[in-house]
C-alpha cells in the first residue's frame, strides 16, 4: 500500500447527450437545483484538491466551464465527441507523464458520494491492479455496459449494450462509469483502443480487455446502493435522479427538526438551509440559495427562490418570492409576490394579491390587499390601502416612490413616481398623487362627488310610466344622448 501516490480526478463532460433530445449539453441539465456537472465536481473536490481535478469539456464547453469554474478545477478540451476514451485522452498533455492514480468519473452520474470513491481508492491502493472499476447489479441493466468476469472474480471485459450479444445483455452486473486507474498503465494502453463498435466511438471501457490480454489484472468493487451510480441518459433518468435528491434533502431536513407535510410533494434544492421547527406545507418549493430560519411557516404551494426568511415569519400559501429578504415575524400572503431585491421589515404584513418589486418595506408596515409597489421605499408603520399602485415606469425609465414613516395611504391611490409622501401624512382614497405631500399633511387628488337628490326615484317613475321602456328617459349624468 502506498498512501503517497498522488491522485487526479478526470470528469468527462464533453458529450452531447443525444438521448436527452436537447439543445443543451447533458451535464448542464439540473437535478436537485444544480447542473449535473456541479454535483460531480462537488464530490470530486471532497477527495482531492480542486487543482487536481480536470473537467473535460467539449459540446457547449464555455457554458459547462462557467457552471463549475468557481470551484477552482481545471479544464481539458475534447474537440469532437469521439467517445469516452478520446475524452480521457484529451488530458494527455497534463497527466500522461505523472506517476500516481487517476480516477475517472462521468459528468452524468450526479448521485455518487465521496465515501464510495474513498472505498474504490482504498481498494485500489491496497491491491494495486491496473484498474479498479466500480460496478453495480441492476434489475434492469438496459443502457449500461455489462461486466464480463473471470472465474476468480477479476474483470475480463466490459461490453457495451450496443455491441453485446443477446446472452451478454442478460448480465445484470454493469459498469458505473467510475474507475480508478494506475495512471502510467492507462496512458500506456489508451491509444490502442479502436473505434470498432456500432457507434464508431473510442470506448474507454475497451481498455479493460486490453489490460486483460496483457495479463494486467482489473478488479471490481461492487456498489452497495446502486442508486448512487444512476447515469443520466434520458429525461426519464433525470426525473428519477431529481426525485432521489429531493427525497434525500427532505429526509435530511426532517431529521434536523423541520416539519414537512407530504414530503413527497415538496421541492427543496440541495443548497437550501432551513431552521428547526419550521413547517413546510404540501407542494412548497424552496429553491436556489434560500435560507429559512427557525419557526417559519411556509404555506402550501409557496415558491421561494434565493431568499432569506427570518425567524418566525409566516409565508401563507401560494406566494411567489424571489431574490428578497423577509425579516423576522413578517407575514406574507396568501397569493403575494415579491421579486427583485425586496426587503420586508420586521413584523411587516403583506396580504393577498400584493406585488412588490425592488421595494423596501419598513418594519410594522402593512399592505393587506391588491397593491403594486415597484421601486418604492416605504418607512415604518405605514399603511398601504387596497388597490394602491406606484406608477414607477414612464415607458422609458423607472422612478422611485418614497412613503415615509407612519404615512397612511388610503385605498386605490395612484402614486405617480417620482413622488414623496411625507411622514405622518394622510392620502385620501382614490387620489392620484403627482406632487410631494409634506409631513403630516392631507393629500387629496380626486374629482368632487356630486349628489342629485331624488334622481333615481324620478328615473324609476319615468320607466314605469313609459309604454316602451328605455325611451324618453332622463339619461344618467354625464352620458351623451341623441335626445335634445
Ligand atoms: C457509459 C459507459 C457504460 C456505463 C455507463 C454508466 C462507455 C463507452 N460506456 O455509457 O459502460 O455503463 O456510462 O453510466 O464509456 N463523454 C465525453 N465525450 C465523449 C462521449 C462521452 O465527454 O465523446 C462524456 C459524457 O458527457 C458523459 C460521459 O462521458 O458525461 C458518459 O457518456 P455517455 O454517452 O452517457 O455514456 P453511456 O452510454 O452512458
Ligand atoms: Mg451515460
Amino acid at each position: 500500500m502506498n498512501q503517497q501516490q498522488p491522485v487526479w480526478v478526470v470528469i468527462l463532460a464533453a458529450g452531447l447527450g443525444t438521448r436527452m433530445k436537447s439543445n443543451w449539453a447533458k451535464v448542464l441539465h439540473r437535478a436537485g437545483g444544480l447542473p449535473l456537472i456541479e454535483h460531480v465536481v462537488r464530490t470530486a473536490i471532497q477527495l482531492v484538491p480542486p487543482d487536481q481535478v480536470y473537467v473535460v469539456v467539449g459540446y457547449q464547453g464555455d457554458r459547462v466551464r462557467e457552471a463549475v469554474s468557481s470551484y477552482g478545477v481545471r479544464f481539458a478540451v475534447q474537440t469532437e465527441p469521439r467517445g469516452t476514451a478520446d475524452a480521457v485522452a484529451s488530458t494527455r498533455s497534463f497527466l500522461a507523464n505523472c506517476d500516481g492514480l487517476l480516477i475517472v468519473l462521468y459528468g452524468d452520474t450526479p448521485l455518487l458520494g465521496p465515501a464510495t470513491l474513498r472505498r474504490l481508492l482504498a481498494h485500489h491502493q491496497q491491491s494495486r491492479p491496473a484498474a479498479t472499476l466500480l460496478t453495480m447489479t441492476l434489475d434492469d441493466p438496459t443502457g449500461y455496459g455489462r461486466i464480463l468476469t473471470h472465474p476468480d472474480g477479476s474483470v475480463r471485459a466490459i461490453v457495451e449494450e450496443r455491441a453485446a450479444t443477446a446472452e451478454q445483455r442478460r448480465i445484470r452486473r454493469v459498469n458505473t462509469g467510475i474507475y480508478c486507474f494506475d495512471n502510467r498503465k492507462l496512458w500506456q494502453f489508451i491509444h490502442r483502443i479502436q473505434p470498432n463498435n456500432p457507434a464508431g466511438e473510442y470506448y474507454l471501457t475497451d481498455i479493460v480487455e486490453l489490460f486483460d490480454s496483457a495479463g494486467l489484472p482489473v478488479h471490481a468493487v461492487e456498489l452497495e446502493d446502486p442508486t448512487e451510480a444512476l447515469g443520466i441518459n434520458t429525461r426519464i433518468d433525470l426525473a428519477r435522479v431529481d426525485r432521489i435528491l429531493r427525497e434525500r434533502k427532505a429526509k435530511e431536513l426532517m431529521l434536523a427538526g423541520v416539519t414537512i407535510e407530504y414530503p413527497e410533494t415538496v421541492r427543496i434544492d440541495v443548497d437550501v438551509q432551513v431552521g428547526q421547527d419550521t413547517r413546510i406545507g404540501p407542494f412548497a418549493q424552496l429553491l436556489g440559495k434560500t435560507v429559512v430560519y427557525e419557526d417559519v411557516e411556509i404555506g402550501a404551494g409557496t415558491i421561494v427562490k434565493d431568499c432569506w426568511i427570518g425567524r418566525g415569519a409566516m409565508i401563507h400559501p401560494y406566494c411567489v418570492l424571489a431574490d428578497s429578504r423577509v425579516e423576522a415575524g413578517a407575514i406574507i400572503g396568501p397569493f403575494a409576490r415579491l421579486r427583485m431585491n425586496c426587503y420586508i421589515g420586521t413584523g411587516a404584513a403583506i396580504g393577498n394579491f400584493v406585488e412588490m418589486k425592488n421595494t423596501r418595506f419598513g418594519p410594522g408596515s402593512k399592505a393587506m390587499h391588491l397593491a403594486y409597489l415597484g421601486d418604492a421605499e416605504v418607512g415604518a408603520e405605514v399603511n398601504i390601502g387596497a388597490g394602491t399602485i406606484t406608477c414607477n415606469y414612464d415607458g422609458v425609465r423607472k422612478h422611485p416612490t418614497f412613503i415615509r414613516d407612519r404615512a397612511f395611504v388610503g385605498s386605490n391611490v395612484t402614486l405617480i413616481a417620482p413622488v414623496e409622501v411625507g411622514p405622518g401624512s394622510y392620502i385620501g382614497a382614490g387620489s392620484v398623487i403627482t406632487d410631494p405631500v409634506p409631513a403630516d399633511a392631507l393629500g387629496l387628488g380626486r374629482a368632487r362627488q356630486i349628489v342629485k337628490e331624488g334622481w333615481a326615484k324620478r328615473r324609476r317613475e319615468q320607466q314605469a310610466a313609459s309604454a316602451t321602456p328605455n325611451t324618453n328617459l332622463e339619461p344618467p349624468e354625464g352620458c351623451s344622448t341623441q335626445h335634445t
